[in-house]
């Protein structure tokens, strides 16, 4: 059912000495930093040759990442993105396993501008996995 894997997802404390990391220690090209106020977070697209990493930060009050950073204050991985070809599909599927999706269980649309769901991680041994319909 799920393809490539489309991105990992990296909370961080500091966006500006994430993105220098990856520019400078890592030597690969990391995009501007992107507001996405509907997700609450401000986003650095880091482009691999076989996958994406996005560096986040959070963006106005009641951040869903908030509680996260509280968590882990030097920052940590946050989920992996893998690619479906139909969300909708997928999410039937897995609800019918028994497995739950966050939300009201409908896709909504992620920081790609693509529909998304996000699986319990209670169900997935512990990983926060987001399936991006491609
Ligand atoms: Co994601």
């Amino acid at each position: 059912m799920i393809g490539r894997l489309n991105h990992v997802a990296i909370v961080v404390p500091d966006l500006d000495a994430a993105s220098a990391l990856y520019r400078e220690q890592f030597g690969v090209t990391v995009s501007e930093k992107v507001d996405l106020p509907d997700h609450g977070v401000t986003a650095v697209f880091v482009d691999l040759s076989n996958t994406k990493i996005e560096l986040l930060y959070p963006l106005g009050a009641d951040s869903p990442i908030d509680r996260f950073l509280e968590k882990n204050p030097d920052g940590g991985i946050h989920h992996l993105c893998y690619e479906v070809e139909d969300v909708e599909q997928a999410a039937q599927k897995l609800q019918k396993q028994g497995m739950r999706i966050l939300g009201d269980g409908k896709p909504t649309t992620g920081a790609h501008g693509k529909p998304v769901i996000f699986l319990h991680p209670k169900d997935t041994m512990g990983t926060l996995i987001e399936l991006e319909q491609i």
